[in-house]
C-alpha cells in the first residue's frame, strides 16, 4: 500500500469510527433532539456540586453515600452506595432491623458510553438499584474511568492524551478488581455483580482469566457480550469494515472519545446523510426495537448520557466485531503485540475457562441487535461445561438492548428472577 493510499484509509477509518459513536449512544440524542432539545451533560464531574446521590437518589427518599476508589494505575473512580431501602431496615435479602449491618452487597456495572446514572432513571419501582435496596440489598453503583463522575487521576488530567491511553482490557485488569475489592473491604462481604452490555464483556473477560471470581458470590449478566459477529445493525456492518488500519491508534487513538464533542457531532450529521441511514430511528436500529421503555426514563437517559470513553476502547470494540473473537487489544503491528503480550497476535479471552462452579445468571433479548441472540448462543456454547445448577439462562424474545436497564417491565421479566437467583447464593 502506498503512503497516500494508507493515509486515505486512515482518514476514512477515523470517520467511520466517529460514526460508531453515533451508533452507540449519541444516537438517542439525534432521535429526539427535535422534540426535546439536547441537554449537554456536564463533563466536569464535581461531586461537591451534587453527585448522583444528590441528583437521583436522596430526593427519592433513599439513603446514599458517595465513595471513591483509586485503581492501581491511578484512576480515581466514584461509586454510589444505597445501603438500605426507603423503609430504613433491610428486608428479605439482608439482615434488617435497627443497628443491623447493611444487607448483602451488589455491585452494578453499566455499559460503554454511559455511566452509573443509567441505572437510576426509571421510577423507584422500576429501577434496579432501588428495587434491590428495597429488598434489603446493599447497592453499589460503579462509574467507569472517563465518565462524568470518574474523571480524576492521581497525576494525569483528562485533557491530556495519556489519560486516555487505555482500552477495555484495562477495565478488566484495573477498574473491575479495584471496585470489587473496595466493596469487599467496605462491607466485609463478597458482593453479587450485575453487568449490562459492555459491563458484561469486562466481567466475562475477567472471569475467563480467573480474576475476581473468588471475590464475588455470583454474576448476573444482562445482554451478555462475548461475541459481536452477528451484530445486525447497519452500523455493525460499518464497524466490521471500518478498522482495517487501526494502526492509527498511536496518532489519533490515544484520545478521549466524546460523542458530544463538536467534531464528532459534525461528522455524525454527515453520517446521517448517508443513503439508507435513518437517524430518526437510530435507537431502534442500533439497540433493537425496545419493548417497554418509559418515555420519562428515556428523557432522563438523554439528560445524563452519553458519556465519553477512550478512542482505544472504541477501536477495541470494533476489533471484536470484525474478528469474531474476543481478544486483548490488537496493536496490529506484530512487534507492538510482542512488546505487550510476548506474541505476535493478541491473546484470546477463552470463555470456556470461566470456572464451571461460578454462579452465572444470563439474560438476553430476541430483539437485541447489539448483543444479538446468535452471538449469545456462541457464548452459551462456550459455557456448555458449566455446572448445571450454577447457570441460569433467561431468554426474552420481546426484549431489546435497553429494556434490561430502563425498561418498565424489566422488574417483572428480569429482576425478579435475578433476585431469586442471588438469594440462592447469598
Ligand atoms: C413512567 O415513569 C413515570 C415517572 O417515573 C411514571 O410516573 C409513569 O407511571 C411511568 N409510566 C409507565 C407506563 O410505567
Ligand atoms: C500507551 O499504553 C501502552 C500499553 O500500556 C504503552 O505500550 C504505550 O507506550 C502507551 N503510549 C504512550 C504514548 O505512552
Amino acid at each position: 500500500m502506498s503512503p497516500a493510499a494508507d493515509h486515505q484509509g486512515l482518514s476514512s477509518s477515523a470517520a467511520a469510527m466517529v460514526a460508531v459513536a453515533l451508533v452507540l449512544f449519541s444516537s438517542l440524542h439525534l432521535a429526539v433532539a427535535g422534540a426535546h432539545g439536547v441537554v449537554q451533560p456536564s463533563r466536569s464531574g464535581d461531586i461537591a456540586g451534587g453527585g448522583p446521590c444528590a441528583l437521583a437518589v436522596t430526593p427519592l427518599g433513599y439513603p446514599c453515600e458517595e465513595h471513591q476508589v483509586t485503581t492501581e494505575d491511578g484512576y480515581i473512580l466514584s461509586l454510589q452506595r444505597i445501603p438500605r431501602g426507603r423503609g430504613g431496615g433491610g428486608a428479605a435479602g439482608g439482615r434488617g432491623g435497627a443497628g443491623a449491618r447493611a444487607g448483602q452487597p451488589v455491585l452494578l456495572q453499566h455499559g460503554v458510553l454511559v455511566d452509573g446514572m443509567s441505572w437510576l432513571l426509571a421510577s423507584p419501582e422500576e429501577s434496579l438499584p432501588f428495587i434491590l435496596a428495597d429488598r434489603g440489598f446493599d447497592v453499589w453503583v460503579a462509574n467507569t474511568r472517563g465518565t462524568r463522575w470518574s474523571r480524576r487521576h492521581v497525576s494525569l488530567d483528562p485533557s491530556s492524551r495519556l489519560y486516555w491511553n487505555w482500552s477495555w482490557d484495562d477495565l478488566v485488569v484495573n477498574d473491575l478488581p479495584a471496585m470489587v475489592d473496595f466493596v469487599c473491604r467496605q462491607t466485609g462481604q463478597k458482593p453479587h455483580y450485575v453487568g449490562h452490555s459492555l459491563g458484561t464483556l469486562v466481567a466475562l473477560a475477567a472471569f475467563s482469566e480467573g480474576r475476581v471470581v473468588d471475590k464475588l458470590k455470583s454474576a448476573a449478566l444482562l445482554t451478555p457480550v462475548g461475541y459481536l459477529s452477528h451484530i445486525t445493525t447497519p452500523i455493525g456492518i460499518l464497524l466490521a469494515r471500518a478498522f482495517v488500519g487501526e494502526v492509527i491508534s498511536d496518532f489519533l487513538g490515544i484520545a478521549e472519545f466524546d460523542p458530544l464533542a463538536p467534531q464528532v457531532t459534525k461528522l455524525i450529521r454527515v453520517f446521517c446523510r448517508t443513503p439508507g441511514m435513518n437517524c430518526y430511528d437510530l435507537v431502534g436500529s442500533i439497540t433493537g426495537n425496545n419493548y417497554c421503555l418509559n418515555s420519562s426514563a428515556v428523557d432522563g437517559f438523554l439528560k445524563y448520557e452519553p458519556q465519553p470513553t477512550s478512542t482505544k476502547t472504541m477501536v477495541h470494540f470494533a476489533q471484536t466485531v470484525r474478528d469474531g473473537v474476543l481478544t486483548k487489544y490488537d496493536y496490529v503491528v506484530p512487534e507492538r503485540n510482542i512488546a505487550s503480550y510476548g506474541q505476535a497476535e493478541p491473546p484470546v479471552y477463552e470463555m470456556s475457562n470461566i470456572p464451571a462452579g461460578f454462579p452465572l445468571f444470563l439474560t438476553y433479548g430476541g430483539r437485541d441487535s447489539l448483543a444479538d441472540p446468535a452471538d449469545v448462543r456462541l457464548l452459551l456454547d462456550d459455557l456448555r461445561g458449566h455446572d448445571r445448577d450454577k447457570l441460569t439462562v433467561k431468554y426474552l424474545d420481546q426484549f431489546a438492548h435497553l429494556d434490561f436497564v430502563i425498561g418498565v417491565c424489566a422488574k417483572d421479566y428480569v429482576y425478579k428472577d435475578m433476585i431469586a437467583f442471588f438469594n440462592r447464593f447469598n
